[in-house]
């Protein structure tokens, strides 16, 4: 078992582990609850509920399963959870716990964050995207309509409790959109985690545990070093956007059809051909960035949506302030730069290059 202690100001502790067996003495080390209430979904209580159960069986806990899926995740559900808790008194030292993905994570977190002005909450990430991105960083929140995680909140949640061994139940479409996250990771902070992603694909689709708790230790310790320097997402912390601006774009366009995560991968190829013709990084680079995506099973789509059509929906992403366009670079494979001043040729070619590179 690895313990991270890293985090803003190290407010609390990751662990990363093989099984729930350490969970209880976890939250025990940092909390003592009234009770415990569960938040999770449908798929993840039929598969971990049981044991996350169990572990807590030394306390009231009631458990709360959300319908599974981004629809689930707005007001209405959090109406319909604090009503819960609020009918059975649960007090201000309840602990909420978020056993699920990252839209499991979200809500619980807006949840524990607004219920009676706040309580303490835990998150048990059980997805790639959950345990290397969502649980980290303490941006909790819902849907507004079709306007992603508009409504929210900065909340730190008091353990983030990883068991790696949930991976092997997760459908292999949803860990594989799930690594987009941890190749951006790599690609703007550590070359060395970028090259170790290209090299032990076979063994990281595998599951391999050894090598998912190398890469998930070394991945998560980059989102917590990004957002320790910048809590608020005021300046450092845009550099995880990086892939986003286009592939928010995609990702909207195609009226999610294009997962987040395979949206994110076309947006860092065109990123990366920008940083390409700037100087920054070779085609080589660009082309080994490529080849990583596509070893898991990103890119794998023709992106048949113009140019145009991708540029007009860019002007909606919602990382734009004041009417200037932030767009992460690399300055080289491990290293990522903010900048003001891509050109709408520089996107268009760009564009075109992802087309191409794509289809
Ligand atoms: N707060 C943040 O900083 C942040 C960062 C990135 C993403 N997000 C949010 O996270 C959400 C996406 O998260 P996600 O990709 O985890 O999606 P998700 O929570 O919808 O999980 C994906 C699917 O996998 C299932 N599942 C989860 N764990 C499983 C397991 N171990 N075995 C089998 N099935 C399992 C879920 O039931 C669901 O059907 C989005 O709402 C996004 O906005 C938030
Ligand atoms: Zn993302």
């Amino acid at each position: 078992m690895k313990k991270i202690l890293p985090t803003p100001n190290k407010q609390y502790e990751i662990i990363i582990n093989n099984s729930f067996e350490s969970l209880l003495g976890c939250v025990e080390d940092c909390f003592k609850p009234s009770k415990i209430f569960i938040l999770t979904d449908s798929n993840v209580a039929s598969l971990y509920l049981e044991t996350v159960q169990k572990c807590f069986q030394d306390y009231p806990t009631q458990v709360y399963c959300i319908a599974a899926g981004e629809a689930s995740k707005n007001l209405a559900t959090v109406e319909k959870i604090y009503l819960a808790m609020v009918e059975k008194q649960f007090d201000r030292q309840t602990l909420v716990v978020a056993l699920g993905g990252g839209v499991v994570g979200d809500i619980a977190g807006f949840v524990a964050s607004t219920y009676k002005r706040g309580v303490p909450f835990i998150q048990i990430p059980t997805t790639v995207v959950a345990q290397h991105d969502s649980s980290i960083g303490g941006k909790v929140g819902v849907d507004l309509k079709h306007y992603k995680n508009m409504i929210g909140a900065f909340y730190q949640p008091l353990l983030v409790y990883i068991n790696l061994q949930t991976l092997q139940t997760l459908p292999e479409s949803v860990f594989l959109a799930g690594m987009s996250e941890v190749i951006k990771h790599a690609a703007i902070k550590d070359k060395t985690l970028f090259y170790f992603l290209k090299n032990a694909q076979a063994n990281i689709c595998s599951k391999n545990l050894e090598t998912l708790e190398n890469i998930t230790y070394q991945s998560v310790h980059i989102k917590c070093e990004v957002v320790e320097a910048d809590e608020k997402e005021l300046g450092e912390r845009k550099i995880l956007n990086f892939g986003h601006t286009i592939g928010h774009s995609l990702e909207t366009l195609s009226k999610f059809c294009l997962s987040h995560g395979e949206a994110v991968a076309y947006g860092m190829i065109a990123a990366a051909y920008i940083s390409f013709e700037r100087h920054f990084l070779t085609l080589r680079d660009v082309e080994d960035l490529v080849e990583v995506c596509r070893s898991y099973g990103l890119l794998a789509k023709k992106i048949s949506y113009t140019v145009e059509d991708i540029l007009k929906f860019i002007q909606y992403d919602k990382k734009i302030n004041y009417g200037t366009l932030t767009f992460v670079l690399l300055k080289k494979i491990g290293e990522a730069t903010l900048c003001q001043d891509v050109s709408l040729n520089e996107l268009t070619r760009a564009i075109s290059y992802m087309k191409k590179t794509c289809s």
